[in-house]
């Protein structure tokens, strides 16, 4: 059984990405994700075209992935998809998809829990990267979602804080409308942010007690910033574009890293894993070199591509699960709220 290698059909279906991975034990074969571009024009992701586009992309992004690994399907061990949470209408479909396919090539099937996987992406074997050993935190930022989670085993999380309106990424998006930046404009923030001064306009922090995250303040703080000051000069944004960026990305980063402070402080863990795709960002990059030297931490930041939404990470969890013989039958439904651990 030990040296038998193992194929694991991953796919993700979450929110705007339909992707699909194979991995040999944990190593990635291939791992193919298509993003929907469609979303870009209304500014955020509309979940009824993005249902329909996962059911567009779905077959030729599996079929991809197959080729890219080159494999056959009836080599497959196993097919492990996200169940949640998520979009309802798009996690319908990479659900129905691997529950299907399972049963065509009788094989088994296993559920993935998203939050999950971003953590354990991590233990994809990859050159020039390390693995966090247990326990760590583990910090999940994207445009979906932001978390700090003590991992002390594969399947064995507390989540010790998470955001209680936007997610950080969200926060960097919705910043970048407000200053007319178009859609993801995280990226573009983080780009402007580069030649700007970050102390230049103090924007106000969320007093949310404890581990927990809140980033809907800022916004509104922002909003209200930009519109006084366009009132009074209309060119304010154009003339101040790099400076505002970089205070945004400042606050931003800070309050991520004294949360991260305040977790290591209450676990004395001091191993930190990031994932999700704001850790692009080079202020939480710079911020996590910074704690390595000044507070003795360890940071653990995945290729990039494991980072944003994609099948690789769902297959590392399924292959941990195949291991534990951790498998589902074809009563499984989609779960659109989907705790870590439940
Ligand atoms: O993980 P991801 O690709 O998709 C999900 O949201 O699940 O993350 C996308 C988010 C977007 O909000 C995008 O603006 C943000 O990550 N992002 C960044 C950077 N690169 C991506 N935010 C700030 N700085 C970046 N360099
Ligand atoms: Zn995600």
């Amino acid at each position: 059984m030990e040296n038998k290698p193992i194929y694991i059909l991953a796919i993700e279906s979450s929110c705007d990405d339909t992707s699909a991975a194979v991995l040999c034990n944990r190593k990635r074969l291939s791992n193919v994700v298509a993003t929907q571009k469609i979303h870009e024009e209304y500014g955020g992701v509309v979940p009824e075209l993005a249902s329909r586009a996962h059911q567009q992309n779905i077959v030729p992004v599996v079929h991809q992935a197959l080729a890219k690994a080159n494999i056959d399907k009836k080599q497959l061990s196993a097919i492990a998809f996200t169940r949640g949470p998520g979009l309802m209408g798009s996690l319908l479909v990479g659900t129905s998809f691997a529950k299907s396919l399972s049963l065509g090539l009788n094989i088994p099937l296993i559920e993935v829990n998203h939050m999950e996987a971003h953590i354990l992406a991590h233990f994809i074997e990859e050159e020039n990267t390390k693995t966090p050993t247990f326990p760590f935190l583990a910090m999940t930022i994207s445009g979906g979602h932001t978390q700090i989670v003590l991992v002390k085993d594969y399947f064995n999380m507390d989540i010790l804080g998470q955001t209680l309106d936007d997610a950080v990424g969200e926060a960097f998006d919705k910043s970048a409308k407000i200053l007319g930046l178009p859609y993801p404009g995280g990226p573009l923030i983080d780009k402007y942010a580069q030649s700007g001064n970050p102390k230049a306009f103090p924007f106000p922090k969320s007093k949310v007690g404890d581990l927990n995250f809140s980033f809907s303040g800022l916004k509104t703080s922002i909003l209200y910033f930009i519109q006084k000051n366009v009132k009074e000069n209309p060119n304010f944004i154009a003339e101040n574009r790099d400076d505002i960026c970089a205070s945004i990305q400042y606050t931003i980063v800070d309050i991520l890293v004294t949360k991260l402070k305040k977790a290591v402080k209450q676990t004395g863990v001091k191993r930190i894993a990031i994932g999700g795709g704001v850790s692009a960002n080079s202020g939480i990059r710079k911020a996590l070199e910074e704690g390595e030297k000044k507070y003795g931490w360890t940071t653990y930041i995945p290729k990039f591509e494991y980072c944003t939404d994609n099948a690789a990470m769902i297959g590392i969890v399924g292959l941990l699960k195949y291991n534990e013989e951790k498998f589902t039958d074809q009563s499984i439904t989609a779960k659109a709220r989907y705790v870590i651990n439940s």
